[in-house]
C-alpha cells in the first residue's frame, strides 16, 4: 500500500514564490533581448512550465517558442545505463538558437544528460536547463541544471506536475509518497 503523506513536503505559496525567483534568475542571466525557446520534457514539466513561462514573460524575457519532447527513459535490464526513448521530438528549429531545457526533477540525471546531447547536436547557440526539484544523492550522471527550485532528499514526491503511476499530477503543491503496510 502507498498513501500520501498530508503535509505538503513544498507549499503552494513556496512554489509561487520560488518560479518567480527562477525566471527572476533567468532572465538577469540571459538577458532581455535575445529571443528563448523553452523545450519542456512532457509530461512531468507541463504545470512547471505553464507557471515558469507567465513568470518570465512578467520580468520581460522574449520566448519566440515553447515546444515540447515526449520521452521515457528505461533499463535495458542488462546494464545499469539507461535508454532514452524518443516519441516526439522538438518541432522549432533550433540552429542558432538559445535554448532552456524546462524539466520537472533531476534524479538519476540520465534523461537530461540525453536530452543535452539530443538538443546540442542541432546547432544552438547556447542550450541551458531548469529543473523544479533536485535529488541529488541518486545521481548516476555528471549532469548538474543550470537553475534548480529546490533540492530535496531522496524521496518520491508527487503533484505539481509529477507523478505517481500517473496520479497526482494535478496536486497544486508537492507531497511524498510513503510505503505503507
Ligand atoms: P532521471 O533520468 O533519473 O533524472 O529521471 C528523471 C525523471 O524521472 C523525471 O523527469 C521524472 O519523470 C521521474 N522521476 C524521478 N523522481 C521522481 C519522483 O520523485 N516523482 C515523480 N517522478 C520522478
Ligand atoms: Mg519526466
Amino acid at each position: 500500500m502507498t498513501s500520501l503523506r498530508a503535509e505538503p513536503l513544498i507549499r503552494e505559496d513556496q512554489l509561487r514564490e520560488r518560479v518567480d525567483q527562477l525566471a527572476e534568475r533567468i532572465v538577469a542571466d540571459l538577458g532581455t533581448e535575445t529571443p528563448l525557446v523553452l523545450a519542456g520534457l512532457l509530461r512531468g514539466c507541463y504545470v512547471f512550465m505553464a507557471d515558469l513561462a507567465r513568470a518570465l514573460c512578467r520580468h520581460g524575457a522574449d520566448i519566440e517558442a515553447q515546444d515540447f519532447i515526449v520521452c521515457s527513459s528505461y533499463g535495458d535490464g542488462m546494464t545499469s545505463a539507461r535508454k532514452l526513448d524518443f516519441r516526439m521530438d522538438l518541432r522549432t528549429d533550433i540552429a542558432g538558437k538559445r535554448v532552456l531545457i524546462v524539466d520537472d526533477i533531476i534524479d538519476t540525471g540520465h534523461t537530461l544528460l540525453a536530452i543535452t546531447e539530443h538538443l546540442q547536436a542541432q546547432g544552438p547557440e547556447m542550450v541551458r536547463s531548469v529543473v523544479l526539484l533536485d535529488k541529488p544523492e541518486r545521481r548516476e550522471t555528471r549532469v548538474e541544471a543550470d537553475y534548480v527550485g529546490f533540492t530535496i532528499e531522496n524521496l518520491f514526491v508527487v503533484g505539481y506536475g509529477l507523478d505517481f503511476a500517473q496520479r497526482y499530477r494535478d496536486l497544486p503543491y508537492v507531497t511524498v509518497v510513503e510505503e505503507g503496510e
